[in-house]
Order: C-alpha cells, then structure tokens, then sequence
C-alpha cells in the first residue's frame, strides 16, 4: 500500500521528521534524494524526531542506539548492555509523483 508523506517543496535537505496517519517517520532529504525511515527506535521506542542528527546518523534520545539516515542500519548499540539491543530501523521504498513523496508500506 502506498502512503503519501507530503509535498516535497515543503521539505527541506537534511532531515525532518513527518507524523502520518498517527506515525511518525524521519524523511532525509539529499538534493533530489529521499530516504524515509521509520521514527520509532527498535529497542524501546524512542521518539526518534527528538533524537540527535550528526554524520548522516541519528541517535536515540532514551539510550543511545545511533542509526543510519540513509538505510535505518544500526551503526551505534544501546549505551547500557543490560538492558537489551537495538537492531535496524525500517527503511521504505520511496518516490516523488507530481511534487509529492510517497512511500510503500
Ligand atoms: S529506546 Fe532507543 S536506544 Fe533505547
């Protein structure tokens, strides 16, 4: 099923987080390049919008899982061992039709 996220003149290079329908996604944008994630961290649901941005990554807010912007790959484990890990983030196909960004979900 496809989701459309947005107008793509409304999103800016660099990252940006987009809540649809009730969920949030992280949508990178590098020229004419998209790359969509989901928002959400794999090891206990961090909100990832409020994560930091550095090096083409973004690192959870709650503990430190650090991910890949462009393929949600996990690049960084969960600071405190015990506690379980974090694996990759969900990557969606993505395209831009008529100036807006869809995704398959
Ligand atoms: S919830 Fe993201 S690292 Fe724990």
């Amino acid at each position: 099923m496809r989701l459309k996220l947005g107008q793509t003149e409304d999103m800016p290079q660099g990252s940006t987080a987009l809540v649809v329908e009730g969920r949030t996604y992280l949508v990178t944008r590098e020229g004419d390049l998209f790359y969509v994630l989901d928002g959400v961290c794999t090891h206990r649901g961090g909100d990832l919008s409020r994560g930091r941005i550095e090096g083409g990554t973004v690192r959870c807010p709650r503990h430190g899982a650090v991910f890949d912007l462009r393929n949600g790959e996990l690049k960084g484990q969960v600071r405190i061992p015990l506690i379980g890990k974090a694996s990759a983030l969900r990557s969606y196909p993505s395209w831009e039709e008529d100036g807006w960004l869809f995704i398959e979900v």
